[in-house]
């Protein structure tokens, strides 16, 4: 019998290879190649096209179909991240830091669902049941009727489904399970790609709903690789500081629902508690109108949120001054500034630039452009900006800035939250919301004359 070719492959960028090497060839990252399981060998021809396969049955686009079935779990914070609730048979990927909360999260969301009459399982690859219980019992859900298991054998746990037929199946994590199919160890990507495909494709073909949860390595990306997400129906990330109390479920990929979509708790000593409103706790210890300090107005997926940025600009000690963001993205920054440089005649340089977004929150919506300039601007000129002000707005390479998406919802969220004027581009619709005087600014230039007197 001949030997089965082995097949290797990058856990990072995917590509294949018939030899292990210590860096990849692909993308030139370092220890990311492993051994694949190898394939089960078929009917092997040169060609497909020259065995028959059975004819697959065509439908047409117009097709009347009916928007699936939800089950809603009463989290309001965790069913609008999902597209209004948990739609039957999709596969979910739930990923994060280690220790971030996401098994607090998915008891929580499992006993919510068990109580709204989903058959509910729970399977710890990482923790004994007594564990599971434990925090159970911490959290107040003992009465809930999930079912629960400790097990890391992905055949026994496929068994068990099959039989309990569940209408939900968590798993805890896709790193600890196991295939016997598969010979390398648990965690490996071979494992975790096995261990996916097994379960998504058996939630399909059973109709059961499977939440997997995935730890995330050092530089983000779910361990045992991007394929996992390619092969999910809904990909969720649950970000946050260590520090900070905040933590952020954002839909990264959803085939059932907008992605972009944030869901916001807040981690207390009895679990996870929904935050209805985060502009309100984000902004909740933002202290005296400070020098550096900005409120945006932003959007996240369907939902207006106000952040405040806080900018520090000090002279450097050393000869390449640092540029240190935190919840931003740094390429962004290092544009802004060249911006304020170039075109404002504004120079950073000999200053080192630390920007944050206050409670741990992450932003890359471009309309944060403005209020970043202005937030370094203030810090730059010691000038604090109006405490009742919100700032939003892109800002393009030639410095005139760019009106963006949704101005009514942004400027009415910040009338709620008692804010009295809004600085914002010139252009684009922008029908004006009572109680918020809006001043339309074309370019940065104008901004900077405008706000700081400079310019
Ligand atoms: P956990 O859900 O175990 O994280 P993950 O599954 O993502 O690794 O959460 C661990 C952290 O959450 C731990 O440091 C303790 C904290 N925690 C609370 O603050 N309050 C609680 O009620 C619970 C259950 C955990
Ligand atoms: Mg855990």
């Amino acid at each position: 019998m001949a030997k089965p070719k082995l097949s290797f492959s990058c856990s990072a960028c995917g590509a294949v290879t018939n030899k292990w090497s210590g860096r990849c060839d692909g993308c030139g990252d370092w220890n990311t190649i492993s051994e694949d399981a190898p394939l089960s060998a078929g009917p092997s021809t040169a060609s497909l096209g020259n065995i028959k396969g059975r004819s697959i049955e065509l439908t047409d686009l117009h097709t009347e179909e009916a928007p699936p079935p939800r089950t809603t779990s009463g989290l309001a914070e965790l069913d609008r991240v999902l597209g209004g609730g948990l739609v039957p048979a999709s596969a979910i990927l739930v990923g994060g830091d280690p220790g971030i909360g996401k098994s607090t999260l998915l008891l929580q969301a499992a006993a919510r669902f068990a109580q709204s009459g989903l058959k509910t399982l729970y399977v710890s690859g990482e923790e004994a049941s007594a564990q599971v219980r434990m925090r159970a019992q911490r959290l107040g859900l003992t009465d809930a009727p999930v079912k629960l298991a400790a097990e890391t054998n992905l055949r026994d746990i496929l068994t068990t489904l099959d039989q309990e037929k569940p209408g939900l199946a968590i798993i805890d994590s896709i790193q600890t399970m196991w295939s016997d199919n598969v010979g390398s160890a648990p965690g490996s990507v071979s494992q975790v790609r096995a261990a996916a495909h097994e379960l998504t494709n058996f939630a399909k073909r059973k109709g059961i709903a499977v939440i997997l949860v995935g730890h995330v390595t050092k530089d983000g990306q779910i361990a045992g690789p991007r394929v996992v997400e390619h092969m999910v129906d809904t990909v969720l990330y649950f970000e946050g500081e260590r520090g900070h109390q905040f933590r952020v479920l954002r839909a990264v990929k959803n085939r059932f629902g907008p992605a972009d979509e944030i869901g916001v708790f807040e981690m207390t000593g009895k679990g996870l508690a929904e935050v209805l409103n985060p502009s309100a706790l984000f902004l909740s210890e933002r202290g005296e109108p400070s020098a550096g300090s900005v409120v945006f107005a932003g959007i996240e997926g369907t939902r207006p949120v106000l952040t405040e940025l806080q900018a520090l600009v000090a002279p450097s000690p050393h000869s390449q001054p640092r540029r240190t963001v935190v919840g931003w993205d740094s390429g962004r920054l290092a544009m802004i500034l060249a911006v304020l440089e170039a075109r404002c005649g504004i120079p950073f340089t000999g200053l080192d630039v630390y920007l944050n977004v206050a409670g741990g929150m992450k932003i890359s919506e471009p309309a944060a452009d403005l209020a970043v300039a202005a937030a370094l601007l203030s810090a730059r000129e010691d000038a604090a900006l109006p405490a009742d002000t919100v700032v939003f707005g892109e800002i393009s390479l030639s410095g005139a800035l760019r009106a963006v998406g949704q101005t009514e919802n942004r400027l009415k969220e910040a009338q709620k939250l008692g804010f009295t004027s809004a600085i914002a581009p010139k252009g684009g619709k922008a029908p004006g919301v009572s109680g918020i005087k809006l001043n339309k600014i074309g370019d940065l230039t104008g901004f900077v004359g405008d706000v700081f007197g400079a310019g």
